[in-house]
């Protein structure tokens, strides 16, 4: 078990991996990213985040100079080289070293980096007990530019609002947008459930298209169940019946509490379990399709 790290396709010590200081991505956290995990050591939805990566970079400007079966094999390489059961694999492409100053004009020479590590194992707790959030009122940096919802690398403002839901023992924090809408969690999204009916915030609101959130939509509607991409305020959190939040890391996760109040009878709901077990077989035949 152990980390690997790989930069423009080359594998390096993780513990001596390095990029120069004056690299855009470290000065003003100019670079895309993106986060999946394994199955079976085989990436999860690589297609899917390869083209939401593609997305980003386009939105941002970052070239990306190699083609997907090259970005593939070296995700491969650095899960080989890693060497671990289940991983947690980052891919993130930053805009490299240019002239000093935030001027996009002149060369860019793009640099990708490829990080495996073990994958956090986190407590079952939280699945059967459900999470707590809090929720928090932020703008953040790409708000209002085209490249709102973009997986952009600097987390500022998640990491801040994370801190504070934190401190107020919540697990999770969900920003809120100055008009007051509910938008996403500091790393996942949002779904809530009222008597029955599920919806989630739509992407229109400037938050991260999540390939769960994504999946769970489509599975729900394998399921039989229409999911509505509908604004949503603090209020229509605190009478949820049932909240859930998505990641790749962590697939669905109940949430149990919102600052502070119980949602329905505060525990974990059938409409979370079902959801969850519906996303679980859209990602079985997933699998199955990218294995061939
Ligand atoms: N983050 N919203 C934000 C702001 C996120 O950072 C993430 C995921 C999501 C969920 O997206 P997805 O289902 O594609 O993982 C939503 C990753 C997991 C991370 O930062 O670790």
């Amino acid at each position: 078990m152990g980390s690997a790290v790989s930069i423009d396709g080359a594998l390096v010590d993780p513990g001596a991996a390095s990029i120069p200081v004056l690299d855009r991505g470290f000065l003003y956290g100019d670079s895309a990213f993106e986060v999946t995990r394994t199955y079976g050591g085989q990436p999860f939805a690589l297609g899917l985040h390869l083209q939401r990566l593609r997305h980003s970079c386009a939105q941002l400007e970052i070239p990306i100079d190699v083609d997907d079966a090259t970005l593939r094999r070296e995700v491969r390489e650095v899960l080989d080289a890693a060497g671990n059961e289940e991983a947690y694999v980052r891919v993130v492409v930053t805009r490299g070293v240019t002239a000093l100053g935030l001027s996009l004009e002149g060369e860019v020479r793009s640099r990708r980096v490829m990080v495996a590590a073990p994958l956090k194992r986190h407590d079952p707790k939280l699945w059967e007990e459900g999470g707590a959030l809090a929720t928090v009122a932020i703008s953040r940096s790409l708000d209002g530019t085209s490249a709102a919802g973009v997986k952009a690398s600097n987390y500022l403002p998640n990491i801040l609002s994370l801190a504070a839901a934190n401190r107020r023992g919540a697990y999770e924090a969900i920003s809120v947008a100055g008009g007051g809408e509910l938008l996403e969690g500091s790393t996942s999204n949002l779904f809530l459930v009222h008597g029955g009916e599920v919806s989630t915030p739509p992407l229109s609101v400037g938050i991260l298209g999540g390939i769960t959130r994504r999946l769970v939509i489509e599975a729900a509607a394998e399921d039989g169940v229409t999911i509505r991409e509908r604004l949503l305020f603090p209020p229509d959190l605190y009478r949820a019946d049932e909240a859930f939040i998505t990641s790749s890391t962590r697939e669905v996760v109940p949430m149990v509490r919102a600052d502070g109040v119980p949602l329905g009878d505060g525990r974990p709901g059938p409409m979370t379990r079902r959801l969850h077990a519906a996303f679980r077989r859209r990602a079985d035949a997933l699998l199955a399709e990218e294995r061939v």
